[in-house]
């Protein structure tokens, strides 16, 4: 049994944001259907290199749904739209404000079309604000919510600003809007009703930087400039140190792991220096088997494609392989939580453009193949065939 396995999802997601987020309802067991345009969405072409003509980024992100390339801005397109729509348990859209609505497929038009319908509406600054009607990527909400700017302070703290890797920004976002759409099927199956949930990449951001607005709320003084002026003490053990192969993070806040290392190391203080230089002679693994040797909280510090070789990683299966139709197989990260009773899952890899228009176009909306070849011929629908 898989926990959304009842639920569909009709997604008008393009780029990062959004198609994580549907990506994690479709690993949950959600029936994802994704609407592209029949030149395909803008996530295709990037960030990422171009991997037979699709960017390796959609490739990732895009896996475990459908596919069906309608062109929106005809009206047999919009009424195609609406007859899924009326077939769906959830909308989940990432464009600027106001593109939907220009479309006729804002919350209001639908909801009069499917009244229970969830109606996720993925964003950059929300739905109303006076920066509301600006676009945004995810560096956008990283450098307004804090996040840049305490990167850079991460590294030293008179670094200027460092945007942060892995489109952070995007990625944590995707995950809060999947957990507020479970959430909504959840009122929507005890009441009866729908809802338009409006998440935004900079209140997430916002949220996943609490810590240190509350902090200077506390002290009435930036977090910041209060480090600056304290200094980590010398005992601390945290940092990226270098080995003599690469570098190992070490995030050792424990005492009880500082206790460790002074009673069989027999020394009666622990410095970073002091960790730093037994560290020094070290490989990767050997530093990290040497710190956790103690419980000293630790890793080597991988480019990510190195986490295919861990052994841990290896253990608990945290890379699948899928399959694709133009790519053979590759390996993705798994759903990443095991719940024991309602396993996630991801099966396929990502979506080639069309790839599922006429079995949707059959099999959902009951179309013949007569109407299905039409379509074709208007230049509504694109179908792919391998
Ligand atoms: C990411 C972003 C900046 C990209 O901007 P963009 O490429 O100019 O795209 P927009 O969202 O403004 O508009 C999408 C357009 O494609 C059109 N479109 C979308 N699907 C279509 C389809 N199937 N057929 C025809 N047209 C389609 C829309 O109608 C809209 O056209 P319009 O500008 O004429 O109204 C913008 O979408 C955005 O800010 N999104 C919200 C924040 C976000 O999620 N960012 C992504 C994080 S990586």
């Amino acid at each position: 049994m898989k926990i959304l396995e009842d639920i569909k999802v009709l997604d008008f997601t393009h780029v990062w944001f959004g198609p994580y987020c549907t990506m994690m309802l479709a690993g949950l067991g959600a029936d994802v259907i994704t609407v592209e345009p029949p030149w395909g969405n803008i996530g295709r072409l990037g960030p990422g290199e171009l991997y037979k003509g699709t960017s390796s980024s959609f490739m990732a992100l895009n896996c475990g749904k459908k596919g069906i390339a309608i062109d929106m801005k005809k009206p047999e397109g919009i009424a195609l739209v609406k007859e899924l729509v009326k077939e769906s348990d959830i909308v989940v859209q990432n464009f600027a404000t106001g593109a939907m609505e220009r479309l006729g497929l804002g919350y209001e038009e639908l909801k009069k079309i499917k009244p229970d319908i969830i109606y996720a509406a993925l964003s950059g600054f929300g739905q109303y604000g006076p920066y509301s009607k600006y676009g945004s990527y995810a560096a956008v909400a990283e450098a307004i919510s804090g996040h840049t700017y305490a990167t850079g302070k991460g590294i030293d703290i008179d670094h200027p600003p460092v945007a942060m890797a892995g489109a952070q920004g995007d990625i944590g976002p995707g995950v809060f809007a999947a957990f507020s759409i479970v959430a909504a099927i959840r009122h929507r199956d005890k009441t009866g009703k729908g809802q338009m949930i409006d998440v935004n990449q900079v209140d997430t951001m916002v949220s996943f930087n609490a810590c240190e607005t509350v902090a200077y709320d506390l002290f009435k003084e930036s977090p910041i400039a209060r480090r600056k002026r304290r200094g980590r003490p010398p005992s601390e053990l945290w940092g990226i140190v270098k080995v003599k192969d690469g570098w190992v993070q070490i995030a050792g806040s424990r005492p009880k792991a500082v206790e460790e290392m002074k009673a069989r190391l027999g020394v009666e203080e622990v410095t970073l220096d002091f960790v730093k230089e037994k560290l020094s002679t070290m490989t990767r693994k050997e530093a990290f088997e040497w710190l956790v040797g103690f419980d000293v909280p630790s890793a080597p510090i991988y480019e990510a494609y190195e986490g295919f070789d861990d052994p841990h990683l290896k253990a608990r299966k945290t890379f699948v392989e899928v399959p694709h139709p133009v790519a053979g197989t590759y390996r993705i990260p798994k759903f990443p939580a095991e719940f024991s009773e309602t396993p996630g899952e991801i099966k396929t890899g990502a979506i080639v453009l069309g790839q599922h228009t006429e079995e949707v176009l059959r099999e959902v909306l009951k179309k013949t193949p007569k109407q299905i070849e039409e379509l074709e011929q208007n230049g509504v629908v694109t179908i792919w065939r391998p």
